[in-house]
């Protein structure tokens, strides 16, 4: 049997969070362990200019997020693990994907059209603030995963409409120049746990309710702390399904310790021991992952030298890949 190829990217902005680590970070690591499975795993700085301007952040978020796989044991052997702008072939390979997408596909992608929407109920300018980056992102996005011909690209359900739409331009070009694109698949994996932040909304960096993954020690606890309850007392019991305590609690515990908590729910437990044992379980999770995290960031020359590795393994697909594509369109060397 050929190996299914996957393929994910990370957008670098801001720092990770617990959400992301359940959501994202912890099942592409155990995916990537799969021998069925290539992985190609993918820091998505391009993307990153869609939404964020300011350099240093940009560059901080990237490295961040390279530091916080490595120290979570991504087996770097074993996947395929780059910088997207390390692959030149990819902007290059979007421009020949651009001139097959139609623009009446791009004018129904969400992110378009949501920027569209907010601008007409604020009586603004239909284009207003919106950027040729975020309208034509769909193709970029195509471009990253068809220039490595993944079968299932592992994404959120707010992705999903992005595959279609790289299916979609994957199909016109074989069509047209024949058949050199595989077309991917989105997976999307409800059971993962979609964790719910200090104010019980979804964690996300835009509500600004997040608990950074590799926070120091006594910053976590202080974030736990402020998780909000209700004002129920000790002995009172508590109910464990309407609480985001409980809820964050089941992402990292085991189904015995999820079995324990929900008793402990149930008996009454003073919300201060649960946050308690909230801390001690995460922490005791995450802590040899932090220590390595903080050195990674001490010296960056380390995870530069691994982003370079996996740029050399990722480019020498896409590499050949181009050259077959270019020859493809017309684009040759003459006599
Ligand atoms: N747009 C994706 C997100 O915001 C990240 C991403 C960029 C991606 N390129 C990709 C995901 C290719 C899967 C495949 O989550």
């Amino acid at each position: 049997m050929t190996k299914q190829r996957v393929l994910t990217g990370i957008t670098t902005t801001g720092t990770p969070h617990l959400g992301n680590y359940v959501g994202a970070i912890r099942p592409a690591i155990a995916a990537s362990q799969q021998e069925e499975n290539q992985s190609f795993y993918f820091l998505a700085d391009y993307h990153a200019l869609i939404k964020c301007q300011e350099p240093e952040k940009v560059h901080q978020s990237t490295m961040e997020i390279a530091a916080t796989w490595l120290a979570l044991g991504l087996n770097t052997d074993n996947v395929v693990f780059y910088r997207q702008s390390d692959i030149h072939e990819i902007p290059e390979l979007t421009w020949l994907l651009t001139c097959m997408t139609a623009k009446g596909l791009m004018n129904r992608a969400h992110a378009y059209k949501a920027a569209v929407d907010a601008n007409r109920a604020e009586g603004e300018d239909p284009d207003f603030g919106i950027t040729m980056g975020l309208y034509s992102y769909p193709v970029l996005m195509a471009a990253d995963i068809l220039m490595f011909n993944a079968n299932k690209v592992p994404v959120g359900r707010d992705q999903v409409q992005h595959i279609e739409m790289a299916r979609d331009i994957a199909q016109r070009f074989n069509h047209h120049y024949g058949d050199y694109f595989v077309l991917p698949e989105a997976v999307v994996d409800d059971h993962v746990a979609v964790l719910q932040g200090l104010d019980g909304r979804k964690m996300s960096k835009s509500y600004g309710n997040t608990i950074p993954l590799f926070l120091p020690e006594k910053q976590l606890k202080k974030h736990i702390n402020k998780i909000k309850t209700n004002l129920l007392e000790p002995g009172e019991p508590k109910d464990p399904d309407t609480s985001t305590v409980f809820q964050i609690w089941q992402a990292f515990a085991s189904e015995e310790q999820t079995a324990e908590m929900r008793k402990a729910f149930e008996e009454g437990i003073a919300w201060g021991e649960a946050k308690r044992q909230l801390f001690e379980l995460i922490n005791g999770q995450i802590a040899e992952a932090r220590e390595r995290y903080y050195e990674l960031l001490a010296n960056p020359a380390q995870i530069e030298v691994e982003l370079e590795k996996g740029a050399e393994k990722a480019r020498a697909y896409a590499a050949p890949f181009i050259e077959q594509l270019r020859h493809a369109v017309g684009i040759r060397k003459i006599g």
